[in-house]
């Protein structure tokens, strides 16, 4: 939540600032701003509403200097409005702030700092940081930031400016942020795609980090005691993502970009790791005698990813014979789970920084289990805090709502399975894992032919966004696929949807079925095909309107639905990841129809690093 960049060298800040706070704003969009040092004093421009905003205000006439902070926020105190986007001055404006996260003591420092005479102008938690640093300040940033961290309660990253020092001071605890290192020029961002265009040497930083950044110079200190922390010196990272990988390129929109990109997110996810026979390797850095132990796996993940560990507990049970479990992350860390080193925790995070999924690996961790962490982020906070790390090799995801991010974890679930049951010498399986291997090397290609269904799912999309309620059914390892079809279509077309398996309708929710009704039904799966017809049957007796996603070996549903889209037949495990592209485009074209930013849906923000 909120993005924050900062830049010194020899170019405009400014200008730079902007751009990349383009980038992150997929991290929040109520309101942005920058701070600039003119070289006499710091300038702060800033205004609710988008970056688009920023940059008109800044088209009339902008701070020039080669120092500078920026943020773009997603509100948590304080409404979004001018004064409460950052950056934050303190009284004498001498010192600036940007943040991302939350200060939960801010109330009783404030009072601190009102009694101490400091005037404050915002709602924002955030302001308090400034003045803190300016009752602590005695000419040195670095160390009035250090004493001023001491005594936050919270997850923050921060960064400050003070107009008579040189350099910028950044920190943070449990909230992403990374440098990036240039010739004669430093940057600051909350990831790593904004500063691809500048380039492709980091530092990423981690929990107590506390960073000075000069024009030619990074210090990489930490803000904990340093007696009590194992500070090691930071290595640079290496990133291989490309500048187009964070580029919309030709496409309106980052999330079609990234529906179209899934071929090549699973083709890197399976490179390397599936021999000619089927077999399933995984660097893990967890003993086979310690998998072989384990009693019971749990999964959990937040939205999207929590949906792929849903079809990841179908497969990993029928796989592994031993109990599944699926939960999502911010119910998972309050309810005490039973948790023993023989059980392994799968965590799921595109991003590796939610807070909710971070703070269950801290809870697994502490009751002994095993942990693997399934992320596409490499140096995310998770992958520092799991046993093992299996990457999604996705590129980066731009679009607030998840595409290629969800096909990439469940094929990471197949080979989990495929791999466990071999390290487990599984010696029943319900499916013979070294021919869905073999299936899964052909899904880049078909994930190609099922794009060229992009036609009819507009088609489909344009009749939905008339509509103000969508119904999802699936069965068995369709559900899964039914609850991300309808998360879709609500995030970004704001269409009330809910997903239901097949089922459970009669129970209660038909009665909210009535002329019209839209009903998209994911049906791939030949054990309950005739069951779910019969399910269709039911709401089509109450007048809904049915599409149907299924197989293109399965015949006759056209007779009763109103649209067919047909993915190819291939293993019944991987026609479920078949499936996500059509309901990806269907929520696309719907919130297309309907006018909306598909790339900025309302009230949310990419990464959830909040609780
Ligand atoms: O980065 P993560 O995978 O941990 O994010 C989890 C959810 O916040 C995320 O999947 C969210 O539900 C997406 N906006 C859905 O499209």
């Amino acid at each position: 939540m909120c993005g924050i960049v900062g830049y010194i060298g020899s170019k405009q800040a400014c200008d730079i600032l902007v751009e990349r706070l383009e980038a992150l704003s997929y991290r929040g969009y109520d309101s942005a701003g920058v701070g600039v040092f003119n070289g006499g004093e710091i300038e702060i421009v800033k205004t609710a509403g988008k970056i688009a905003r920023l940059k008109e205000i800044l088209s009339g006439s902008k701070p020039q200097g080669t120092m500078g902070i920026g943020h773009t926020r997603w509100a948590t105190h304080g409404e979004p409005n001018d004064i409460n986007a950052h950056p934050h001055p303190d009284c004498t404006g001498d010192i600036i702030v940007v943040q991302n996260g939350i200060i939960e003591n801010y109330r009783l420092l404030k009072a601190e700092l009102i009694e101490k005479g400091h005037r404050f102008k915002s709602q924002t938690d955030t302001e308090v940081l400034s003045h803190l640093v300016e009752e602590y300040y005695n000419g040195d940033l670095k160390e009035a930031v250090k004493r001023a961290l001491k005594r936050l309660e919270g997850n923050f990253a921060v960064v400050f400016m003070h107009k008579d020092e040189e350099h910028l001071v950044a920190a943070r605890l449990n909230a992403p942020l990374v440098v990036g290192l240039a010739h004669n020029e430093n940057f600051i961002a909350s990831d790593v795609p904004a500063l691809l265009k500048s380039t492709n040497k980091f530092y990423i930083l981690h929990n107590g980090d506390i960073v000075s950044v000069g024009r030619e110079s990074v210090e990489v200190d930490t803000f904990f005691d340093r007696s009590k922390v194992d500070f090691k010196k930071r290595n640079i990272s290496i990133i291989d993502w490309s500048v187009e990988d964070a580029t919309k390129g030709d496409y309106e929109y980052f999330m079609l970009k990234e529906i179209h990109e899934q071929s090549k997110a699973i083709e890197n996810t399976i490179e390397g790791a599936i021999t000619r026979g089927g077999r399933v390797h995984l660097d893990m850095a967890i003993p086979e005698e310690r998998l072989r132990q384990v009693r019971a796996i749990h999964l959990v993940a937040c939205g999207t990813a929590y949906h792929a560990c849903l079809y990841g507990r179908y497969i990993l049970e029928e796989t592994l014979s031993i109990p599944i479990s699926a939960d999502i992350a911010s119910e998972f860390r309050y309810r005490d789970p039973l948790l023993t080193e023989r059980d392994l925790v799968v965590f799921v995070s595109q991003s590796g920084e939610t807070a909710d999924t971070l703070a269950c690996l801290d809870l697994a961790r502490e009751k002994g289990a095993l942990t693997i962490a399934v992320t596409n982020v490499m140096g995310s906070s998770i992958t520092r805090r799991a046993d093992t790390v299996i990457y999604t090799r996705a590129g980066p995801e731009i679009a607030v709502a998840s595409t290629k991010a969800f096909t990439s974890q469940q094929v990471v679930f197949l080979l989990l399975a495929g791999y466990l049951h071999d390290v487990r010498r599984v010696k029943k399986a319900k499916e013979n894992m070294r021919e869905v291997a073999k299936a899964l090397k052909n899904l880049p290609e078909m994930m190609g032919e099922v794009l060229k269904s992009e036609g009819d799912c507009k088609l489909l999309a344009e009749e939905i966004a008339e509509k103000e309620d969508c119904y999802y059914l699936g069965r068995n390892i369709d559900e899964p696929l039914a609850r991300e079809g309808a998360l879709k279509l609500k995030e970004i077309s704001y269409i009330h949807a809910e997903a239901f398996p097949a089922g459970e309708l009669k129970h209660g929710t038909i009665a909210l079925i009535d002329e019209g009704t839209p009903v998209v039904a994911i049906m791939t799966q030949d054990a309950v095909l005739e069951k779910t017809v019969s399910n269709i049957q039911e709401v089509i007796a109450r007048r809904a309107t049915v599409y149907i996603i299924t197989r293109d070996d399965v015949k006759g549903l056209e007779d009763f639905a109103r649209m067919v889209i047909k993915v190819p037949a291939t293993h019944r495990y991987i026609t479920p990841i078949l499936s996500a592209p059509p309901l990806q485009l269907i929520a696309y074209y719907a919130a297309l129809k309907r006018g909306y930013d598909v790339d900025m849906p309302r009230n949310l923000a990419k990464s959830v690093t909040v609780e």
